[in-house]
């Protein structure tokens, strides 16, 4: 068993240049294990707790000494000793430690930041590459939190390559309410490897830079996620542009690659309306919002929608659900936040059939294996997603791979932070094989 001798926090900063949480975790004979805690913008409200030192006169509040500090002091001295493989038992131990339903003791971003550190030290004392480790784990999980429905979907089972959902054109809180939603995506769902896909979209992305630069549009620049951060006149521009820089590159949309979006519309909603400020101040209903989605799916080849609704809006996802829940895959973000019972009462509802899962969102590796199991178990597209502040860390490309969600979801392919994950994800392709891709075979239940 690898004991765990040492746990080191610190302080380090994300691709905003915002504090946040390092940690290393190291065993008896074996080299450190290390993790960097990722950061939202357009985080849900129902998160667990992301913890911030609120002294003014660091970072304007955003410091992270008091996480780093009960990592270096309480956590470790809780945690040296056991046993660095045994993930769910760490995680357990950390959550009873803090005590509190959403973290805020000890802070998500200590608790996450330690978790995560947990998973490299093992594999480094196994002497195994993390999506290895990850793939025992989530194997050896079943004992606990259930099988999964026997092959009915490759999803789940055994280590594959996954989809990449990529950002095309950031808006929102990530660029500066250039536009309402936050990001319009590609999925090159009739790509037959990563690799492959990859090339396909770097393509498309490059083609799409241009177009707007010969259209004449202010801010090509990219927003926190890498995506274009155009100043448009319509959301549906957007949609727009992306096709057409798709066909420029002799890509059939739909097909070869389909449209996504995160509309992330909990940050445009004020308690009865959806406010759309890209076409004057526009005020929507659930009921709107769904007709101009519905419109869009009929019109644009889109398989798939975040958020179109807020994070309260039960009712209204329901309704999406029941119109558009068989042609597109309806992603729960700020709606879910990776949190089991959050799924549960989605499940119970019919709401939504995809979850986002961000490992900080619930704040341990175990946990979040809980909510990508459930949802795996009830038919639901699990999601694998980075946040718009993110590290050099590429945790996330290990565990999309090694629990085989089918999905990723990283940003752009601009930004080093983006870049480790994308870059990652081919190191694994080597080793998981090329065949282990389903790419768009993944969305086969979906009416086109
Ligand atoms: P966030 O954005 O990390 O700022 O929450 C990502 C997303 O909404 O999916
Ligand atoms: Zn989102």
């Amino acid at each position: 068993m690898p004991k765990i001798e040492q746990i080191h926090a610190r302080e380090v900063f994300d691709s905003r240049g915002k504090p946040t949480v390092e940690v290393e975790i190291r065993c008896a004979g074996s080299r450190a294990g290390r993790a960097i805690v990722p950061s939202g913008a357009s985080t849900g409200r129902f998160e667990a707790c992301e913890l911030r030192d609120g002294d003014p006169n660091r970072f304007g509040g955003n410091g992270v000494l008091r996480a780093v500090g009960h990592v270096n002091h309480e956590i470790a001295a809780a945690l040296t000793g056991m046993d660095a493989a045994d993930q769910q038992s760490i995680d357990r131990a950390l959550c009873d430690l803090d005590g509190t339903e959403n973290k805020s003791r000890l802070g998500a971003n200590a608790i996450l930041g330690v978790s995560l550190a947990a998973a490299h030290a093992a594999a480094e004392a196994k002497q195994l590459p993390l999506w290895k480790h990850f793939a025992q784990l989530w194997q050896t999980a079943a004992a606990d939190l259930g099988q999964l429905p026997q092959q009915t979907s490759a999803l789940g089972q055994q280590p594959i390559m996954p989809l990449p959902m990529v950002n095309m054109i950031s808006g929102g809180l990530h660029a500066g309410r250039n536009l309402d939603f936050q990001d319009y995506l590609i999925l090159p769902v009739g790509a037959t490897s990563y690799h492959e896909a990859l090339e396909w979209i770097i393509t498309i992305y490059h083609r799409l830079g241009r177009l707007l630069t010969e259209k004449g549009y202010e801010g090509v620049l990219v927003g926190d996620e890498g995506g274009y951060g155009p100043k448009l006149t319509s959301n549906v521009q957007a949609v727009e542009l992306v096709i057409e820089a798709i066909e420029a590159c002799g890509r059939k949309p739909g097909t070869d690659v389909a449209i996504g979006l995160d509309v992330a519309s909990s940050h445009f909603y004020d308690g009865t309306h959806y406010r759309l400020a890209a076409t004057g101040d526009e005020r929507l209903n659930s009921g709107d919002v769904i007709d101009l989605l519905e419109k869009w799916v009929s019109a644009y080849p889109i398989v798939s929608i975040e958020d179109g609704l807020a994070e309260d809006d039960w009712e209204g996802w329901q309704e999406l659900t029941r119109r558009l829940g068989d042609r597109a895959q309806l992603i729960g973000d700020d709606l879910f936040v990776t949190n089991r019972r959050r799924l549960e009462k989605g499940l119970e509802l019919a709401a939504g059939n995809s979850v986002l899962i961000k490992v900080n969102q619930i704040g341990t590796v175990w946990e979040t294996f809980e909510t990508l199991r459930l949802a795996l178990q009830n038919g639901f597209w699990p999601v694998v997603s980075a946040r718009s502040g993110e590290t050099e860390d590429h945790t996330i490309a290990d565990l999309a791979v090694a629990t085989a969600a089918g999905q990723i979801k990283i940003g752009s392919i601009a930004r080093s932070e983006r870049l480790v994950k994308y870059n990652q994800l081919l190191r694994l392709e080597e080793q998981v094989g090329h065949d282990a891709y389903q790419g768009g075979r993944i969305f086969s239940a979906l009416k086109s």
